[in-house]
């Protein structure tokens, strides 16, 4: 397990949204570079960077034609072990975005599997026997190819499944099984790749759907098998490196795959979304002033799972990803803030999200890019200065529109404001590193009163209490200790504390 991973605080950023340095309307790994240090003053010490390999770009980069170059728009490979170098410089770790599941069909691969003609790569994919077959219970794309049959897809249309074989084989005439070379050959491709950038400094992987590899394997015993394999590789070879997984089950990523990380989404049934998002736009979140929201529900999903995984790795929450309307969709500031001081002091790694820092706003309404859909809306532009394009690139037109309003937040102006979210997040990160009870590892006890909002957790000799409704609240406490940390106001006195409206206090007993 790489040491460092129990005081990482990571922020993610999607290059070509993030920083222009060479004035063409995208982000690029030069404009990461000179943006280093406003990472580290965040407090933040690991980035993830979403994918920076050639692709033709129909799924942001995630469909990606060659794992071994760096997309010209964002620079060279050159560029990025420079990255990789300054960051080290300043003590910083850098993840890349590893697409295991899929590749672009323009991957050259896909371009010689596609063929009619035999080939070392005629099983990379999966395709059926002839056109004709196409059992319904798969995502196919029939007829496009020289080739006989139809072939799998993982996501969009231009992403070819990688064929790591079938736990479950029903179609023997074309699915194999895991332990067929041709899939046994695609994981040692995937190893390869991870080796070709670890050696060159990466510091670990984000793993795109790691769950999605092995077909049919409903339990997900087989994919999680080629993932400690990879576990394996990388503690003999590259002990300090770290693997990040898009599982969201963290029994299954952490203790059986061997992830030192595992994202908690709103897949799988995890409880994410009750917290901060919920139905359609926040209306019953755990952290909506209304009281709607349902703490036991999230807690009796997470804490066994914490349970669980706690000696093996790490559950990350996030303040959002490039997939999910930002949160400044679905909160107010005073609600945005309270989530933040949730976020930054749980247990196991938290990520930031480029521009979370400072509220950015989800841009509502904005034609799809690159396969972003509604997920566009949170990719725009970050948001620096009050200059052109507020800052992040001096050409007239950019990757997408930057946030238009008089308003708009930015780093110049939440810095300067003493009561901005950019405040709290820079505070409450700066306390997680001072306390070791605050990082990783460090324990987690939950504080009911009677299963309900508000409520209370405590970690080793910090006490957290969180009242996020829009109403005034008394709550019983055993402790009471000196204030560390606080959003809003609270008193405490015989054996209760009293929140004011949407307030979180940390306590030091
Ligand atoms: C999850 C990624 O986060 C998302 O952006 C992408 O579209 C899909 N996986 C497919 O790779």
């Amino acid at each position: 397990m790489p040491k460092w991973l129990n005081d990482a605080v990571f922020y993610q950023i999607y290059p070509q949204s993030f920083y222009d340095s060479n004035g063409d309307g995208i982000g690029d790994i030069n404009g990461i570079i000179e943006k280093l240090d406003y990472v580290k003053e965040l407090g933040c010490n690991a980035i993830w960077l979403n994918p920076i390999y050639d692709s033709p770009f129909m799924d942001a980069g995630y469909d990606v034609r060659n794992y071994k170059l760096v997309a010209p728009r964002y620079g060279t490979n050159d560029d990025l072990v420079r990255l990789f170098d300054k960051a080290h410089e300043k003590g910083m770790k850098i993840l890349l975005d590893l697409v295991p599941g899929h590749t672009s069909d323009t991957h050259e691969w896909f371009q010689k599997a596609k063929k009619a003609e035999k080939s070392e790569v005629s099983n990379r994919y999966i395709f059926t026997d002839s056109v004709w077959e196409a059992p319904p219970q798969y995502r196919l794309m029939c007829g496009i190819c020289e080739r006989d049959g139809n072939y799998l897809v993982n996501y969009f249309s231009s992403q070819p499944a990688l064929n790591y074989g079938f736990d479950k084989v029903t179609h023997p005439d074309w699915q194999l099984p895991c332990d067929h070379p041709d899939c046994l050959a695609t994981a040692e491709a995937l190893k390869d790749i991870m080796r070709f950038w670890l050696s060159k400094g990466a510091d670990g992987f984000r793993v795109d759907m790691a769950d999605s590899l092995v077909k049919n394997d409903d339990e997900k015993y087989a994919t999680a098998k080629i993932w400690r394999g990879v576990r394996e590789m990388l503690d003999k070879e590259f002990p300090d490196a770290a693997l990040v997984a898009e599982w969201c089950h963290p029994q299954r990523a952490i203790n059986d795959a061997g992830f030192h990380m595992d994202f908690y989404l709103d897949h799988h049934g995890n409880g994410y979304s009750k917290l901060f998002r919920y139905d359609k736009w926040g209306d019953k979140a755990v952290f909506n002033p209304n009281g709607k929201g349902d703490l036991k529900s999230f807690a009796d999903e997470y804490l066994p799972q914490y349970k669980l995984t706690k000696n093996n790795g790490y559950i990350s929450f996030m303040t959002n990803n490039h997939d999910m309307p930002r949160i400044s969709a679905y909160h107010d500031k005073q609600t945005i803030k309270l989530i933040n001081a949730f976020i930054f002091t749980m247990p196991g790694v938290p990520f930031l999200y480029y521009g979370d820092e400072i509220g950015m706003r989800y841009q509502k309404g904005l034609v799809s890019k690159e396969g972003g859909f509604s997920r566009t809306g949170s990719r725009t532009p970050m948001q620096w200065t009050s200059s052109k394009n507020l800052g992040f690139s001096t050409n007239d037109e950019t990757y997408l529109p930057v946030d238009a309003s008089a308003d708009a937040p930015t780093v110049e102006n939440q810095k300067n404001d003493p009561d901005s979210i950019y405040r709290v997040v820079t505070d409450l990160i700066a306390l997680r590193h001072k306390y070791d009870d605050l990082k990783g590892n460090g324990e987690l006890e939950f504080l009911y009163d009677e299963n309900k909002i508000p409520f209370a957790y405590k970690r080793g000799n910090l006490v957290m209490y969180f009242n996020p409704l829009g109403t005034q609240y008394e709550m019983n406490t055993q402790y009471s200790g000196e204030t560390v940390y606080k959003i809003g106001d609270a008193e405490f006195a015989d054996g209760k504390i009293k929140m004011q409206p949407q307030s979180f206090v940390m306590i030091k007993i």
